[in-house]
């Protein structure tokens, strides 16, 4: 088939797109096709994706396409009439949680789910305060852009969100550890709670993603997330864990990334892996929040849980079930973790190697004693790893921390080549550096 060329089309999307619609990479890459954990470039080049979540059981997974496609030549429609698959979905999602959480809301993309999720909580809090991190993502709609701290102008001026510093155990201040470092944040989260109640606006929650997956996929203080959401509860409010990065089993040994703090939230919110690329996002919760929610204002989302998208996300359960994908992130999440370390071992721009399942942080620092960030060093790597044929990306305040959250299928030989290409494009920037 033929493609445009790389220019031409970039040229053309900038006219019709403008210059700020976001995209990766120096020389942007036009993909044109994708098969489980690769994809090929319009030149036929074939790239190892250790980036992308969406795609959560593999690129164009044929049970999914064949659950989309013989959906789509049956029925599809907005959902307002019965159907099973919203329900069949539903139930086989929901044994998956907690037994607390109990009902779903479905919507298209993280960003509304989180849109739910803040009225939700603000309804049935009667509150409106919300506690984010510092350096947050949680989507782009207007109420939820005033939770992007890290990302988004609205942030800046809401009266109604505070943040509070990622509770970060790697960069510390004032050389911080153990339970003062614990303390440290937790004060920091009080004075949040104190600042809204200070403004009268109350706490309806605090909202965060359980792996500070933005944030640079941070470990916390030992039982920070437990401390801070008995904190928020104690002032009226509600946790709202956003698993749209971590949700899904991708950290492994659970479902779901906010057990590993074993607080049960009041709220979650689903979406990027969910349909594996079929945009379909979740909001789960008691049935009392979804009861009394839903009875105070509608609810309506013409394309949310439709039975295309529920077919879709029905397979990746079966996928994630029947190919022990939970197994495989612990497994190859460990050697890749075993191989990362290892590579710290050997190259001093690797400051701290976090690992979950198969998502991992990897910090670059160009002094580990001063742990300043290596940010284009950073930068250089990510477009060295393209050239070399392997997909990762940075996160993180000054973008210096490698992202790598492969998708599910990945194995053995694809962590060999991925850690092999990465310690080859290493050593380029390193030296590079150097010279
Ligand atoms: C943690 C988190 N929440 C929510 C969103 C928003 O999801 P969407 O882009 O599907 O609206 C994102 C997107 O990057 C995210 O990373």
């Amino acid at each position: 088939m033929n493609h445009p060329s790389t220019s031409n089309l970039l040229q053309r999307r900038y006219r019709v797109l403008g210059s700020h619609s976001p995209l990766f990479y120096e020389e942007p890459l036009q993909l044109v096709r994708g098969e489980d954990v690769w994809v090929y470039d319009a030149d036929g080049k074939r790239y190892l994706d250790t980036y992308n979540n969406v795609p959560h059981v593999g690129h164009c997974h044929p049970h999914v396409v064949q659950a989309i496609s013989q959906q789509a030549g049956t029925l599809n429609t907005h959902t307002r009439y019965l159907h099973e698959n919203v329900v069949n979905y539903a139930e086989r999602l929901l044994a998956k949680f907690a037994p607390s959480l109990s009902m779903a809301m479905f919507a298209c993309t993280g960003s509304e789910a989180n849109e739910v999720a803040l009225r939700m909580a603000r309804h049935a809090t009667g509150k409106q305060g919300i506690i984010v991190t510092d350096f947050a993502y949680h989507g782009n709609t207007a109420a939820v852009a005033e939770l992007g701290t890290g990302f988004m102008p609205e942030a800046q001026n809401s009266q109604r969100v505070v943040s509070f510093p990622i509770p970060d155990t790697y960069r510390t201040p004032d050389g911080l550890s153990g339970e003062a470092l614990a303390n440290h944040y937790l004060q920091a989260v009080q004075r949040a709670i104190d600042t809204l109640e200070a403004r009268g606006l109350g706490v309806a929650g605090i909202l965060i993603c359980p792996d500070f997956a933005n944030e640079g996929l941070v470990y916390e203080p030992d039982g920070f997330i437990a401390r801070a959401v008995a904190q928020v509860r104690q002032a009226g409010g509600l946790y709202i864990a956003d698993e749209v990065q971590g949700g899904f089993g991708r950290t492994g040994r659970y479902w779901w990334s906010h057990e590993w703090a074993g607080v049960t939230p009041d709220i979650v919110t689903l979406g990027k892996p969910m349909g594996n690329g079929h945009p379909i996002s979740g909001v789960i919760a008691s049935e009392s929040l979804i009861e009394s929610f839903g009875e105070w204002g509608l609810y309506f989302n013409t394309f949310a849980g439709n039975p295309v998208s529920c077919a879709a996300a029905s397979a990746v359960l079966d996928v994630l079930e029947n190919e022990n994908l939970l197994q495989n992130a612990v497994e190859t999440g460990a050697y890749i973790a075993a191989g990362l370390r290892e590579l710290q071992s050997r190259h001093e721009l690797i400051g701290d190697v976090r690992d979950k399942g198969l998502f991992f942080g990897v910090e670059l620092v160009r002094d580990r004693d001063t742990k300043a960030a290596a940010e284009t060093e950073a930068r250089d790597l990510v477009n060295a790893m393209k050239q070399a044929g392997v997909l990762i990306s940075s996160i993180g305040k000054q973008n210096q921390i490698l992202k790598l959250r492969p998708p599910m299928s990945f194995r053995r030989e694809h962590a060999d080549l991925l850690l092999e290409r990465l310690d080859a494009c290493l050593h380029q920037v390193t030296e590079a550096r150097r010279g």
